[in-house]
């Protein structure tokens, strides 16, 4: 069996048309310009990466685009002071907070700031806590792109066995809600789950968020199972030349094709989805905060 390829630069790029279309009719029907303002402190290489493709994807939508950069030295209460600011400025929607903050500045103390009804990333307690008691609230963009690509491929997944392994505030926990909510029998696993191994041969559907290369192995999934990749780890690739690097996910993928279903590769499978349904949570967030029911964009 060869693992059909879940793509998901298409997919991203269907959700963002419709996103273009809904960020069009805001403009048009109630003169609303939807505004996400991405917030950067630092210059870890990874995060402006991350933060540039954001920052570009919000113009191509249509949104307005609000990019502070902050440098490392900045205090907590400088931090806290800026989404505060947002907080209070009606041409926000949307608020990110680019992590991981540096080592000075208490994370959660920044992303309890934020407004819940701004916080588009889904991070703050008020939004986690809506999550695990029936949702309503913002749901973080990674698990929420990963059960967009399940239900494309599977349709109803009530009933299905899935494993997450991973238990991240940012992708494992919230995944795991989401599949429960979803009608799955789930599993979460991560790096000192005994036995390993069994409880993803056990699983319909593996969502590897664990942070560590290719640490899932072909041989450890089950025949015509849907793997979804969280992973993004750069690993050295003397293959390609000396000091080359190259990208790969939590699943050993060459091997898992083999035997899966279906498959996420890295790069081009969730990560493009990200990105995606950060743009599809600020309209989502711009209709709530002006009473909008978003299935009469259109
Ligand atoms: N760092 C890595 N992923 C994310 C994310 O989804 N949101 C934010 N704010 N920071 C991140």
């Amino acid at each position: 069996m060869t693992a059909s390829i879940i793509d998901g630069k298409a997919f991203a790029e269907n959700i963002r048309g419709a996103v273009t279309r809904d960020v069009a009719s805001l403009k048009n029907k109630h003169d609303i310009q939807p505004g996400l303002a991405v917030v950067i402190v630092g210059d870890d290489p990874a995060s402006q990466v991350y933060v540039r493709n954001k920052v570009k994807q919000t113009a191509e939508v249509g949104m307005n685009g609000f990019h502070f950069h902050m440098d490392d030295t900045v205090s907590e209460a400088e931090l806290i002071a800026k989404v505060t600011e947002l907080n209070n400025d009606p041409a926000v929607n949307g608020i990110l907070v680019q992590l991981p903050l540096p080592d000075h500045i208490n994370e959660a103390a920044v992303i309890e700031t934020i407004a819940p009804a701004k916080d588009v990333d889904g991070f703050h307690v008020v939004n986690s806590g809506l999550l695990a008691t029936g949702g309503g609230g913002m749901v973080p963009c990674t698990p929420l792109g990963c059960l967009l690509m399940l239900q494309d491929k599977h349709g109803d997944l009530s009933g299905l066995k899935a494993v997450v392994v991973g238990r991240s505030n940012i992708v494992g926990k919230p995944m795991a809600q989401l599949l429960l909510d979803a009608n799955c029998t789930v599993t979460i696993a991560h790096s000192r789950t005994k036995d390993l191994a069994n409880e993803v041969a056990a699983a319909d559907i593996v969502i590897a968020a664990v942070g560590r290369p290719e640490m899932i192995k072909g041989d450890w999934i089950k025949k015509g199972a849907t793997v979804i990749d969280v992973g993004i780890n750069r690993i050295p690739a003397p293959e390609k030349g000396e000091g080359k690097t190259r990208l790969v996910g939590d699943v050993a993928y060459a091997e898992a094709s083999r035997v899966a279903g279906a498959i996420t590769p890295v790069p081009g499978g969730v990560g493009p989805m990200t990105i995606a349904c950060l743009l599809k949570n600020t309209v989502t967030a711009t209709c709530k905060q002006n009473q909008i029911d978003p299935e009469t964009l259109g």
